[in-house]
């Protein structure tokens, strides 16, 4: 039991030593005494890190959602388990106590089972940030169909795709979603991603906003009437720890996006663990994670960490600037939020507004703030630490991936002092090292590197959805033998890691994770369009921006460019989603000719950083002298 829960920094580094001197010790006894099972485990984890291949708790049978709801009836049957927090702040919050969420996972359960959902089956969910949601992903647990959310920014594109990657059978969606003064279509968006698949044969409707919507007879099933009459109790599917629980889709460098496959147990005992430590939760703190659930931090750090551990997790529909900028205040206040978590790039836009909006909110109630997503830079820490923090509370600095299931390296509240703009010390279990270009460890202190992992942990992903060539391909082959994040690092004078940012293609907006290679696809669409590349350049608010150069097929063409600004543009939202829009466009006659198309995007990328002015100058890009400088740079 000790180990469970970190109370100073001494108890640190030796549960630390312990995790990584006895791993199989270490994660057996977290996993034997603190959560059930209808059999244990015959070995901890066996492993090949050149084949990628992960196996924890081998044999062990459980079911996820008996840990998170059933376990806790006996002594939270009473206790809140999700506070709902509507977009609109004149819409009354919802409240759902363990018993309530055990009634409302069962009943969605019993009807997806009626519905002919069965184990192993494929389920997408498109749905806003309402109950429905979490009791779809747990009922998708509960029977032991595999549940995909989507991220509802993604466009009807990008969900056809995703569908028609993992051969879904049902999606569930609603008529639509409430998202600061809009409204959005998701029933619509869902009927014209579904005019290009052919898995889908039913689709579950919740009804959120009461606006009209096409309904398809035999197809479309309205979820209430449903639940309404059905059974309140539902059997929990027994699952082998190694059977799916998820798959989430990430962009990568390259190619279609990553189905990331997620199994049971390891990930259900690595994110409870790292929930309880890294937010430091305690009995009747409430807890909130602003994420979507359509990001792996909504998966592990809204619903399954908190639930696991019997906390209560604040679910919000609205947005950071609705009804005004000071909304995340006041839900903090309304409901004594205990723990908060959000991402940089909320943090660095509403610091942006007057101080009031901040200032004029009780939050006493904090004890710990938490960042995800991309790397904080010290200007947002700052902010964040004395407005929010009042200097009082503990930053959690947390790096972690879609890959990684939770955090992997991040300060412990009340246990690592913390450092702005370091995401500090390794979890328990998680041996970080720095590598580099020539495939060599870097040892010491003050050293920069390619970050890699290199011993498995449980919430490693374990293979990307129908093919596991390109999960070796993507981590495991760079640097063998171990994990590759794609992310640079640095390690300072103690050991702290500190996260520089992405060393290939995926371009962090707004802590949204996005790959280039998918919105060069989309731009290369237009018909006037020879070839494109993608790059990141710094941005104020986002983190990073989008810059796109775009090489006509026909020079000419660039006259109309104000149009086919907004049309590209229009390209990419409908292929992949708003959130991928180009901030800044220049029309070139070709680009760099390189040895190597990373060379290629280091040039581009220096162009992008020292643009200064707006899109729409048609340029000769390829100036040698650049050209030349970086290449060798580069080398
Ligand atoms: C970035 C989100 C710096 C990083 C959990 C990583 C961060 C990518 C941090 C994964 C952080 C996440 N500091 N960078 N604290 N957290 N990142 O898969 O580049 O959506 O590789 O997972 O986000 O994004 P993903």
């Amino acid at each position: 039991m000790s180990s469970y829960s970190i109370d100073s920094l001494e108890q640190y580094f030796k549960v630390y030593r312990k995790s990584v001197n006895k791993p199989k010790k270490f994660w057996g006894k977290i996993a034997e005494n603190n959560f059930t099972w209808y059999q244990k485990w015959d070995k901890v984890v066996e492993f090949d890190m050149q084949k990628a291949e992960f196996v924890w708790y081998k044999n062990a049978k459980l079911n996820i959602t008996k840990n998170c709801i059933d376990r806790h009836l006996a002594n939270r049957g009473d206790k809140k388990a999700i506070i709902f927090e509507p977009n609109n702040p004149d819409e009354p919050s919802r409240f759902f106590t363990y018993s309530e969420l055990y009634t409302e996972v069962s009943k969605m359960a019993n009807v997806l089972r009626d519905q002919g959902v069965k184990k192993g089956d494929r389920v997408c969910i498109y749905l806003p940030m309402i109950p429905e949601l979490v009791f779809t992903v747990l009922a998708c647990a509960r029977i032991g169909a595999i549940h995909s959310v989507i991220f509802a920014g993604f466009s009807a594109n990008a969900l056809s795709t995703r569908i028609n990657d993992c051969n879904a059978k049902v999606i569930i969606t609603a008529d639509g979603g409430y998202r600061g003064n809009k409204t959005v279509d998701f029933k619509k968006i869902v009927d014209d991603a579904l005019n290009k698949t052919n898995t889908i044969e039913k689709v579950l409707l919740v009804k959120r906003t009461n606006q009209e919507i096409d309904f398809k007879e035999g197809r479309d099933i309205w979820l209430q009437p449903l639940l309404e009459q059905a059974e309140t109790t539902s059997k929990a599917e027994v699952m082998d720890a190694e059977d799916p629980l998820f798959i989430l889709y990430t962009s990568g460098s390259t190619g279609k996006p990553k189905g990331m496959v997620h199994t049971t147990a390891g990930y259900m005992v690595y994110v409870a663990y790292t929930f309880k430590n890294v937010f430091n939760y305690k009995e009747n703190d409430v807890y909130w994670c602003t994420a979507d659930i359509g990001w792996i931090t909504g998966h592990s750090y809204t619903i399954y960490g908190p639930l696991l551990n019997g906390a209560t997790t604040v679910l919000f529909e609205g947005i950071p600037s609705y009804p005004d900028h000071s909304r995340f205040w006041n839900v903090i206040q309304k409901h004594n939020v205990n723990q908060f978590y959000t991402a940089p790039t909320a943090i660095r836009s509403l610091a942006k507004e007057r101080i009031e909006f901040v200032q004029d909110f009780e939050m006493d109630s904090l004890k710990v703030i938490g960042s995800v997503g991309e790397p904080i830079n010290e200007e947002a820490w700052h902010w964040y630490n004395d407005h929010v923090g009042n200097k009082r509370c503990p930053l959690v600095d947390t790096w972690w991936q879609t890959e990684t299931g939770g955090i992997v390296i991040s300060a412990i509240p009340f246990v690592t002092p913390t450092k702005p703009t370091y995401a500090s010390l390794p979890l328990p279990g998680i041996r970080p090292v720095l590598m580099d270009e020539l495939r060599n460890e870097i040892e010491g202190n003050q050293k920069l590197g390619n970050l890699c992992i290199d011993y498995p942990w449980p919430g490693i992903a374990r293979t990307i959805w129908g093919d596991h060539q390109r999960y070796i391909d993507t981590y495991f082959s760079k640097f063998p033998g171990k994990y590759f994040s794609g992310d640079g690092a640095l390690r300072d004078e103690v050991g702290y890691y500190r996260i520089t940012g992405r060393v290939d293609d995926v371009i962090i907006v707004s802590g949204h994770n996005l790959g280039t290679a998918p919105i060069e696809d989309a731009i290369n669409e237009h018909q006037t369009v020879a070839e494109s590349a993608v790059v990141g350049f710094p941005h104020d608010i986002k983190g990073n921006a989008l810059y796109g150069f775009v090489v006509l097929k026909e020079v000419g063409l660039w006259r109309d460019r104000n149009n086919l600004y907004k049309e590209i543009n229009q390209l990419i939202s409908d292929q992949i989603g708003g959130i991928a829009k180009l901030d800044k466009i220049q029309f070139v006659t070709g680009l760099p000719k390189t040895r190597s198309g990373k060379i290629m995007r280091r040039i581009l990328r220096k162009i992008a950083e020292g643009e200064k002015s707006d899109f729409g100058d048609i340029t000769t890009l390829v100036n040698p002298e650049i050209v030349e400088e970086i290449s060798k740079e580069a080398l």
